[in-house]
């Protein structure tokens, strides 16, 4: 079989197993209205930030123009309360006249002009969450079309004011409809977290097959109480949550809120570090025009996008929850490399945490280090004890390499072997490495 055949074969294998819509391979990155912004719909008063065009197009310059989008910030998502209060004659959704001058298709192709991505939102029910017009069961086929019709590249489909039976036939009537526009349009379905985001009420399986992303649990809220809250619902779950998630199908603990106003800058780091653990979508919901620089570069971090958008797609895990108030998490990524992130609970001091790559459950070797925050390499053996220094409700993030085994890195200097680059003692017996 030729290498392309053998590639259509399995990547119609694959298609059973997630929507087979061919977007988002990797967790999806982009902005998002909703935490910063909610329904601030008073453009009298507050032109800056009400929900219009304006606002959607500014923050599109910035993705564009301040190197998000080079990272992988290309979706420009919008919420609720962009609608009319009533649909048009032919029963189509239609934005507010006021405040989308240009209508949603303007939107879309604003965004496409610029290399990015127009989201939008509808809610599967009598009404959005927000109040405004619904997609009850027989409006479906309509809104799929009429958002195809606006190129539109997202859909959110919320769950409010529907019961239980209605969104059992709606959720996958709408994922199919979208497919039939034939414009790949992600699909992001709220439905578990209307129903505790654990099954049995929740079919996971199912999700994977008609939905690109979830929202699995709460709202966010611009306060560190929300993230943490968030953080240990979704690791308590670990076990139904991870085998949920793959390419092309996320759970999604909502926004990130770096740059608002709740979190410091430690706990932005967190946000960010685990959030890329969980294989999460990264929405932001912040004001890009005036975010300060250590957000900025917090959001930009290259080895925590790259760990977040790894190829493999595989949700990482906690595997330690120290009484100490540490814990530990991890995730495989592909290359045979790893991520580690060391997260503080404390509300003391920095702590300094002392361990080994091999109680971590890595295997015998000596791995490359790159810490995501202080950008420092270093080289460790697994049984080497090191210590890291977690400040309160902060991390410490680590990139680490496939591992190499002792002794085979022998290097060779005018063709006379020099010696290995590890060399055998007991590491044990030395003072730990402060990191
Ligand atoms: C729900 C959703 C939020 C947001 C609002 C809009 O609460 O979970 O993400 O979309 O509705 O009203």
């Amino acid at each position: 079989m030729h290498l392309a055949e053998l590639f259509f074969v399995s990547s119609l294998s694959v298609a059973t197993f997630a929507l087979d819509n061919g977007v988002m391979r990797v967790p999806p990155m982009g902005w998002l209205a909703w935490e910063r912004y909610r329904c601030d719909i008073d453009c009298d008063h507050d032109p800056k930030n009400c929900i219009s065009e304006n606002l959607f197009m500014e923050m599109a310059d910035r993705l564009s123009e301040d190197g998000w989008r080079e990272l992988g910030y290309v979706y420009v998502n919008i919420d609720d309360c962009w609608s009319s209060m009533k649909r048009d004659d032919n029963g189509r959704l239609q934005a507010d006249p006021k405040r989308f001058p240009g209508g949603i298709h303007k939107m879309a192709r604003y965004m496409h002009d610029r290399g990015l991505k127009l989201g939008i939102y509808g809610d599967m029910g009598t009404h959005t969450c927000g109040g405004y017009p619904g997609t009850t069961l027989d409006k479906i086929e309509l809104d799929a079309q009429t958002f195809a019709e606006w190129e539109v590249d997202m859909f959110k489909f919320d769950g409010c004011y529907s019961n239980a039976t209605e969104q059992e036939q709606g959720y996958p009537l709408m994922s199919k409809a979208l497919n039939a526009t034939g414009r790949p349009i992600a699909y992001s379905c709220s439905w578990p977290a209307y129903h505790g985001g654990l099954p049995p009420k929740v079919n996971y399986t199912q999700l994977g097959e008609i939905c690109n992303l979830w929202r699995n649990y709460g709202d966010i809220q611009d306060s560190w109480d929300s993230v943490l809250n968030i953080i240990n619902w979704f690791f308590d779950n670990q076990d139904v949550l991870v085998s949920a998630a793959g390419p092309g199908k996320w759970n999604d603990p909502d926004m990130l809120i770096a740059g608002d106003f709740g979190l410091s800058m430690e706990q932005s780091r967190s946000q960010m570090a685990i959030w890329a653990i969980m294989a999460a979508p990264l929405f932001m919901s912040n004001d890009l025009r005036t975010i300060n620089s250590g957000a900025r570069s917090i959001l930009q971090n290259k080895i925590a996008i790259g760990i977040n958008q790894d190829p493999m797609g595989i949700q990482g895990r906690r595997i330690l929850k120290e009484k100490s108030g540490i814990d530990v998490y991890w995730r495989p990524l592909s290359k045979n490399a790893s991520a580690l992130v060391f997260f503080s609970r404390r509300n003391d001091m920095p702590y300094r945490y002392q361990t080994t790559l091999s109680k971590l459950n890595y295997t015998t070797g000596s791995y490359q280090i790159y810490d995501a925050f202080t950008e420092k390499t270093m080289t460790l053996k697994d049984s080497t004890s090191f210590v890291v220094s977690v400040n309160p409700t902060g991390v410490v993030m680590w990139y680490v390499s496939a591992p190499a085994k002792r002794n085979i890195r022998q290097f060779y200097r005018g063709g006379r072997l020099q010696g290995s680059l590890f060399d055998d003692d007991d590491e044990n017996a030395i003072s730990p490495v402060f990191l």
